[in-house]
């Protein structure tokens, strides 16, 4: 069962206006196939894998035996079946983990404020994972570095779960858990960031009007007078063992 959301709106663009150099990809992969301990006797469920790009990478790099992408926006996951070596489950993280499939790792990159009853889905999550299973999750903090306006940091702190309440909810479900502060910069010209805040790359953006998003980026223009403009990208890595 698939499901229309902001991704929807967005999916033929996604790899093209999220900024993902190789810089970055690379500073991702390496930490996810370290945390996640990925080799080739695991099966990869990526919930919320979006186009699959990552999912696709990590199966290359870690010769997975299997590598899911979950993903219940259709025009998202129809761009994950374009790339061979995934599986493409257009069907979201709670349909997904009820059907029986067996993995031995999970990731939720960037997906988890998406998640309706973390706390719920844990405990169900948890019995279904086999022993030594583990599950990376990679979010940001409620306070974003990036140079949002005011108004959209607001909008994202308001729907951005704390660490402390994930660390927490993960705990009660049972997991293990160890996690790891990390961070990434990189400068953009600040054109192309004000292109990624016009086409909402993030979901929080999409509340905001044409007019509004305009007058964000006056904000922005007003703060940051160089050319360029430094993202800095503040992730929390939190891996869940399954002991
Ligand atoms: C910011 S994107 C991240 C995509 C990918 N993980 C990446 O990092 O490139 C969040 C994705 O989560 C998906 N999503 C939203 N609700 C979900 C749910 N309940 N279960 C699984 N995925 C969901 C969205 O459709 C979207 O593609």
């Amino acid at each position: 069962m698939t499901q229309s959301n902001h991704f929807d709106s967005i999916a033929d663009v996604f790899n093209r206006i999220w900024y993902f150099s190789d810089a970055y990809k690379e500073f991702v992969t390496t930490h996810i196939l370290e945390d996640l301990s990925l080799g080739s006797e695991d099966i990869l469920a990526d919930i919320g894998g979006g186009t699959g790009s990552f999912t696709s990478r990590l199966g290359y790099e870690a010769s997975l035996l299997k590598a899911y992408c979950i993903e219940p926006s259709s025009a998202m996951c129809e761009e994950a079946s374009k790339l061979e070596n995934i599986t493409p489950v257009c069907s979201d993280a709670h349909t997904f983990v009820t059907s029986n499939t067996p993995f031995t790792k999970m990731l939720f990159k960037e997906v988890i404020h998406h998640l309706p009853e973390r706390g719920a889905f844990w405990k169900l999550l948890h019995p279904i994972l086999p022993q030594g299973g583990k599950m990376l999750i990679i979010t940001r903090p409620k306070n974003i570095a990036f140079p949002f306006f005011a108004s959209a940091k607001e909008v994202f702190a308001r729907h951005q779960p704390s660490q402390e309440l994930i660390e927490t909810e993960l705990k009660e479900g049972g997991f293990e858990i160890i996690t790891h502060l990390r961070s990434h910069t990189f400068t953009l010209a600040k054109e192309d960031w004000y292109t990624m805040l016009r086409h909402r790359f993030m979901s929080d953006l999409g509340v905001f009007s044409d007019e509004e998003i305009e007058a964000g980026i006056e904000e922005i223009e007003s703060i940051y007078t160089e050319e360029t403009i430094d993202i800095i990208d503040n992730l929390i890595f939190i891996t869940a063992t399954k002991k």
